[in-house]
């Protein structure tokens, strides 16, 4: 049996592999395109919403497997919450979400997604 960080690691590139919610959005009211100044990987995040929530996300991007992985697993989890508690939502709790803890190093990483969405919700006033 794998130990369970392999586990966890395992979902992690699993995720990276065959990301959730990969692609453009066509008709999204939300888009920002946000990178890692450390190392210029990039993320670009749309979102459709609707009465203040969000009913659709999609993102793109290039980069390490953390900062990919966690944008699946971002977008993934804030489908159908409202816009306003996603712009309010810290960094532990986007960090938590994911399978593997996240060194120093690599948080930057971790919240490329989240950080877009954040930036493009405020930029596009809509919560
Ligand atoms: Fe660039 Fe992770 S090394 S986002």
């Amino acid at each position: 049996m794998m130990p369970a960080e392999d586990l966890y690691r395992e979902e992690l590139l699993e995720h990276y592999r065959n990301p959730q919610n990969y692609g453009k959005l066509r008709n999204a009211d939300i888009r920002y395109r946000d990178f890692n100044p450390v190392c210029g990987d990039e993320v670009e995040v749309f979102i459709k919403s609707g009465n203040g929530i969000v009913k659709d996300v999609r993102f793109i991007g290039k980069g390490c497997a953390i900062s990919q992985a966690a944008a699946s697993i971002f977008t993934e989890s804030i489908k159908g919450k409202k816009l306003f508690d996603v712009r309010q939502m810290g960094n532990d709790a986007v960090l938590g979400m994911l399978p593997v803890k996240v060194s120093h190093l690599r948080i930057k990483c971790a919240l490329l997604a989240f950080k877009a969405v954040q930036k493009g919700i405020v930029m596009g006033g809509k919560a």
